[in-house]
């Protein structure tokens, strides 16, 4: 028995404290190498946006690299599955440029196949399956660049631009982790 528990309760909750101080600390230099990394092996993914995305989420604070690989394939899942909501939506207006409307559907099945490939994704990540992961994963990220392509090929403004860069530069982000994995199970 210490002659001075009140000291020694007193360290212990310091010493606690001090802990988690550093280890948040240290996360969050997790999150930034890992979004310097990503962003040095593909210049699509930029360091400010992957830092945001990951930040967004409160559990990326206590993630390692496979915790933040999962946490931007849930983003990017969020993310397409409010996009295909938001083409629904606005298939629903009348006054709509038939070529736009056109996009726009061609758009809605792009994501809803996307959609239900993410959750093969989680569950080939979870497995750590990567290379499984990543083909999925790829085809997932086409959805974006595909639709926004039919816009332009058109000659029509996208309702969907900032969207799909979005889910452009999250996809990204998820294949560019999901590399680094692979890479080091190997
Ligand atoms: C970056 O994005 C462009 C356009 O979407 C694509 O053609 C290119 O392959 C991407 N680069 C990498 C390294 O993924
Ligand atoms: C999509 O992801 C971006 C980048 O993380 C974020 O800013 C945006 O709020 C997300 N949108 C939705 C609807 O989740
Ligand atoms: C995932 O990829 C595999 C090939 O590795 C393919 O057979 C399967 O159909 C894909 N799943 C989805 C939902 O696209």
């Amino acid at each position: 028995m210490s002659p001075c528990p009140f000291v020694s309760l007193f360290l212990i909750f310091f010493l606690t404290s001090l802990h988690a101080a550093s280890a948040d600390g240290g996360n969050t230099n997790i999150i930034h190498e890992t979004c310097k990394k990503c962003a040095q092996a593909d210049p699509n993914v930029s360091y400010k946006f992957c830092v945001a995305s990951l930040e967004s989420n409160p559990n990326s604070l206590s993630a390692d690299l496979h915790g933040l690989g999962l946490i931007s394939i849930k983003l990017l899942r969020h993310n397409m599955t409010h996009t295909r909501s938001y083409a629904k939506k606005l298939l629903k207006s009348k006054k709509m440029d038939p070529f736009i409307k056109a996009c726009l559907r061609d758009c809605l099945e792009l994501y809803s196949d996307a959609v239900p490939t993410l959750k093969e994704v989680i569950r080939s990540y979870k497995a750590e399956k990567y290379e499984d992961a990543n083909i999925n994963l790829s085809s997932a990220m086409e959805a974006s660049t595909t639709c926004e392509d039919g816009f332009s090929e058109k000659g029509v403004v996208s309702p969907l631009t900032e969207r799909n860069e979005d889910a452009s530069q999250l996809s990204a982000l998820a294949l560019s982790i999901v590399t680094m994995l692979s890479r080091s199970s190997h």
